[in-house]
């Protein structure tokens, strides 16, 4: 079955033709195509995605994708189409105005072509993900490996991290999987963003505040560890951020013109040493109770590994962290980890939840719902 994956509930823009054959216990998927088309630049300015500029990026971008997937010349076009079994769209969660874009211009080419449009869910394609990893997916031939085995792999715990969840999930096999775990407040990459704001760098913030931790020290500040003690799959986030907010202003570091709005960009003047030891105290505070909670869920339900998805996971110092606890306690747990591309936002991971949906006769109504969950 050839998919044609569509993308769009933040700030990327994102299209992927792919193959994809074989039962549940072991699909086999080929990438055609798969690119991604960012609006960082376009949000950096404001901190943060804004809706309505995402909106308008995505419609601009949606037909040019299209154009570089499918190719220029007419008649090759044509016969790309032809060989599209169906279209897969994003339906959530995400942003509404972001999701409509995708699944109006799904509808239609579904229509212009007379294709089957199906919906998928944005969790489930970061929860499927890990099946594009090493273990799974060969990188350089883009498609999965001839006789991999998921029995040896199953059960599984699935982290996903994202900049809107934070999430635990036990995985029996790729039909049934149950969440046991989520953040009650803020997401993880989420608190990542907000303390990168208030370090005075850019947005997203994940991969500058892991590019500054590697210089800092991750012991020189105790922040507050959310939840860590509790003996439950859930997280929080919101105390911590604020933590390093407080922490800044009881430093009397807010510059005058700013220091009533301390969320401003360059609202507190910070020399480089500490904002290296702040970052890195920062993301072993935001990591601990991921690594911990990870690794008590994989004990409670003897899991054979551990996957990682979203956008969080593509931090080298979480997997790391994760290996160390796996070996310190002796858990006979694996960790598997998508490649960066696979953990960020991208169309291969809708293209193959669709294609796992149409395996287990699982169905999104094609409407956009911005709170959907696993
Ligand atoms: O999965 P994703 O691309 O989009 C969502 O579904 O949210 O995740 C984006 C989030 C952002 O919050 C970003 O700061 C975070 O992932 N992120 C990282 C890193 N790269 C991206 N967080 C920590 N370390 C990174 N290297
Ligand atoms: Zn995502």
């Amino acid at each position: 079955m050839r998919i044609l994956a569509i993308e769009t509930s933040c700030d990327e823009t994102a299209i992927a033709l792919l193959e994809a054959k074989g039962g549940i216990n072991r699909p086999f998927f080929r990438v055609i195509k798969s690119l991604v088309s960012s609006q960082i630049k376009i949000h950096a300015p404001f901190g943060g995605v804004v809706p309505s500029l995402a909106k308008r990026q995505h419609l601009r971008n949606l037909p040019l994708l299209l154009e570089k997937v499918l190719g220029k010349d007419p008649f090759s076009q044509k016969q790309q189409i032809e060989k599209i079994d169906l279209i897969a769209v994003t339906v959530g969660p995400g942003l509404e105005p972001a999701l409509w874009t995708g699944i109006s211009f799904a509808q239609q080419l579904s229509q212009e072509w007379k294709k089957p449009l199906a919906g998928a869910n944005h969790l489930e394609g970061h929860l499927f993900s890990f099946l594009l990893s090493s273990k799974f997916f060969d990188k350089k031939k883009s498609e999965s490996l001839k006789n991999y085995s998921l029995k040896l792999w199953f059960p599984a715990i699935s982290l996903i991290v994202s900049g809107g969840h934070t999430i635990l999930v036990l995985l029996k096999n790729l039909k049934n999987y149950q969440k046991i775990g989520e953040t009650l407040d803020d997401a993880v990459g989420e608190s990542f963003d907000k303390v990168a704001r208030l370090l005075g760098l850019s947005y997203p913030g994940g991969p500058e505040i892991e590019r500054l931790a590697k210089k800092g020290n991750a012991q020189a500040i105790a922040f507050p560890l959310p939840m860590i003690s509790q003996k439950n799959f859930n997280f929080s986030y919101s105390g911590l951020k604020t933590a390093v907010l407080y922490y800044l202003r009881d430093l009397n570091m807010s510059t005058k013109e700013n220091n009533h709005n301390f969320w401003k960009p360059g609202a507190f003047k910070i020399n480089p040493s500490l904002r290296q030891d702040i970052a890195a105290s920062f993301q072993r505070a935001a990591f601990l109770p991921l690594v911990k909670k990870s690794s008590l869920a994989a004990l409670k339900y003897q899991a054979k590994s551990i996957f990682l998805g979203g956008g969080v996971a593509a931090n080298k110092k979480l997997a790391q962290m994760i290996r160390k606890e796996i070996k310190d306690r002796k858990i006979k747990a694996n960790l598997v980890v998508p490649p960066l591309s696979y953990c960020l936002d991208n169309a291969v991971m809708i293209g193959v939840a669709a294609y796992l949906n149409k395996l287990s006769k699982k169905k999104y109504p094609l409407k956009a719902n911005g709170n959907l969950n696993l």
